[in-house]
Parts: structure tokens; C-alpha cells; sequence
């Protein structure tokens, strides 16, 4: 009887991963696309322009400063596989003002075509503790990490829909996933973004438009770099207790699902327990990828249970520490 059960049960699960990439959607091929990368002059942005272009995307590179912009399409351009393709460099800032973003992404499409994959990743993190965060920084930073993508996005939907095709990728952060101490400005307006994809997936969804969501973790960037500048200890412990991860690396898991139509878009086995456990009622792009989220439910919470404990530990033993007066460190 047992036996019979487990055959049971491994016949099924063979027969969902048959029928699974039935209902997936189908990859785009980069080939001969158009992709427009914001915040493609550094780091993991940089380095999702640079894969696309290595499959043969035409590119447009968007953000603000020119010369960061030139240096990156120089880079960019010594990864192209046939003499056709193009980088193209828009400087804007896409926070300000929708009209201005809208203009620069007439002229991206004016020059390569429709836009086939828009990858909304301008974004930068302040961390620190709550009452010590500038009071206008929580703006700015919702205006460039949560409006800064919702501009491009709205820009070039409606020629995705029209078409039947297209792929959009919020970069938001594991930091989306889960509020972590010193990121009060930084978290809200990643977690904004999940809320934005899930919504505009189910309009978007019938007309073969796909939304990927990307959780990265900690990643070696320019912008990592200045995040750490005004890093509280407390993050900073926390931030360390799991590894620094490689743009390139992140970049190509990114653009793989993206190809894929996936929702989510996790790196590691952190950020593929932090999906499963986060995942709520956002959408699934196979059968094999809900039942997964379903099975692995209760353990992955068990499991974030001790991680919780572990972070609250750190952020105990840290304040015990500042408020430890230097004159007892000496007399012990
Ligand atoms: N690195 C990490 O550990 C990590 C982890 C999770 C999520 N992320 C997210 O990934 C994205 C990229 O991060 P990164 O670490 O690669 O940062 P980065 O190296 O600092 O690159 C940021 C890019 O965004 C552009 N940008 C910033 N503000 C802009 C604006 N207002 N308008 C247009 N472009 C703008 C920058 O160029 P200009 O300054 O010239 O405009 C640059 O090209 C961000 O959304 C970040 O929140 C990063």
C-alpha cells in the first residue's frame, strides 16, 4: 500500500513537471531586442546590460551622469557578438519628472525600436536608525527607488500591450522581503515595488506581458560601497552573516528570469527561502514553482524563526555594548 502511495505521488509530481512549461509563458529571445536598462552606467545594472548584450540585445543605457554613462557603453560594447548592435546612452533623472522620462523613452524607441524588456534598476539605499535618517531622505528615496520605476514602466506599457509582448523588471532588494534594522527609509520603498508588480502583473498578464521581481542580496557595487559609509553596526553584523555576492552573477540569474517571464527573481539559497516564505499571494509562473512554495512553507519559517532570533540577538548585544560606559571596559 505504501509503495503504491509513493508511486502515486512520484507519477504526479513527473506529470506537473510535464505540464508545467504548458502554461509558462514563453522566453523572449534577446537576440535582436531592445532592452533598456535604468541605472545601466554601474553596477548590477551595468552588469544586466552587459549580459543582454552578450545575447545579442540592442541596448539602451539610462541614468544620470555622462561620463559614468560613456565609460559603461565602452565597456558594454566589448561584449558584442555581431557588428549590428547598439548601446545607446540617455542621461535623466528618472524621479523627477514623468514628461521628461516619457520624451527619453520616445527617443530610445525612436532609434532601436519598441522596447522589449525595460529594467527599472536606478535605485540607492541610506541606511541608519530611524530618528538619525535626514527627514527628507525617506522622500527622495521613495521617489527614486519606487517612482524612478514606476515612470519608465508607464512610458512603455502601452506599446507592450499593443504589441502582446514585453518583460518589466523591478530590482527591488531582499530588503523588500523583510524590514531588517537601519533600513526604515530604504525597506518601504522596495516592498512598494512588490506591490506595483503583483498589481500591474494581473493587468498585464492577458496581454503576454510578463513582471519579474528581483530580490538581490548584499551585492559588491559603486552603490554598495556608499551604503556602507553611514551603515549602523547593527546592519552591518547582519549584513554579515550572509556572503557578498558578484553583480555578474546576480545580473545573470536576473535577466535568466526575466527571459523566463518568472515573477520572482532570488539569488542563493537565502533568497530562495526568503521567496518561498514571502511569496503571499503573488503570482506563479509554473505549477512545479507553486507546489514548491506550498511544501516548503512550513519548514522555511521554522528555519527564518532561528534567523530572526539570531538578528534580534545581534541588535541586543550591540546596544549593550554603546551603552556599556568606556571606564567599565577599562576596569574589567
Ligand atoms: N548592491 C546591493 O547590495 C543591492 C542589493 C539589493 C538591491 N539593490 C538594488 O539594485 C539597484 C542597483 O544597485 P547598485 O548597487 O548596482 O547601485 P549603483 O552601483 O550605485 O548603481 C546605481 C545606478 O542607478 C543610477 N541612478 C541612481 N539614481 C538615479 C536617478 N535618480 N535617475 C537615473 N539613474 C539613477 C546610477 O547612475 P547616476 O548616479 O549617474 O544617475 C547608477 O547607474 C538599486 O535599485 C539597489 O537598490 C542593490
Amino acid at each position: 500500500m505504501l509503495l503504491l502511495v509513493a508511486a502515486f505521488t512520484v507519477a504526479f509530481v513527473l506529470l506537473l513537471y510535464m505540464v508545467s512549461p504548458l502554461i509558462s509563458p514563453k522566453p523572449l529571445k534577446l537576440a535582436g531586442a531592445h532592452v533598456v536598462v535604468t541605472g545601466g552606467s554601474s553596477g548590477i545594472g551595468k552588469c544586466i546590460a552587459m549580459e543582454c548584450y552578450k545575447q545579442g540585445a540592442f541596448i539602451t543605457l539610462v541614468a544620470r551622469d555622462e561620463n559614468k554613462l560613456l565609460q559603461a557603453k565602452k565597456e558594454i560594447e566589448k561584449c558584442a557578438i555581431n557588428d549590428k548592435q547598439v548601446v545607446l546612452c540617455i542621461s535623466v533623472d528618472v524621479s523627477k519628472e514623468y514628461r521628461q522620462v516619457q520624451n527619453v523613452m520616445k527617443q530610445a524607441q525612436e532609434k532601436l525600436g519598441p522596447v522589449d524588456m525595460l529594467v527599472n534598476c536606478a535605485g540607492l539605499a541610506i541606511a541608519g536608525n530611524f530618528e538619525n535618517i535626514a527627514i527628507d531622505n525617506f522622500a527622495r528615496l521613495m521617489e527614486v527607488n519606487y517612482l524612478g520605476s514606476v515612470y519608465p514602466s508607464r512610458a512603455v506599457i502601452g506599446t507592450m500591450k499593443e504589441r502582446r509582448m514585453g518583460r518589466i523588471v523591478f530590482v527591488s532588494s531582499q530588503a523588500g522581503q523583510l524590514g531588517l534594522f537601519g533600513y526604515t527609509a530604504y525597506s518601504p520603498t522596495k516592498f512598494a515595488l512588490r506591490g506595483l508588480a503583483e498589481a500591474l502583473q494581473m493587468e498585464v498578464k492577458p496581454y503576454n506581458v510578463y513582471i519579474t521581481v528581483a530580490y538581490p542580496p548584499d551585492t559588491d557595487t559603486p552603490g554598495f560601497a556608499e551604503e556602507n559609509k553611514s551603515k549602523p553596526l547593527e546592519t552591518r553584523l547582519i549584513s554579515e552573516s550572509s556572503s557578498l555576492c558578484q553583480a555578474e552573477q546576480v545580473a545573470r540569474i536576473i535577466v535568466k528570469d526575466a527571459i523566463q517571464g518568472n515573477f520572482n527573481s532570488s539569488v542563493g539559497p537565502d533568497g530562495y527561502m526568503l521567496s518561498s516564505l514571502t511569496c503571499g499571494m503573488s503570482p506563479v509562473t509554473s505549477i512545479t514553482e507553486g507546489l514548491q512554495q506550498v511544501v516548503t512553507m512550513g519548514l522555511f519559517r521554522t528555519i527564518a524563526l532561528f534567523y530572526l532570533g539570531s538578528f534580534d540577538s545581534i541588535v541586543r548585544r550591540c546596544m549593550i555594548k554603546k551603552e556599556k560606559p568606556e571606564h567599565t571596559d577599562k576596569a574589567e
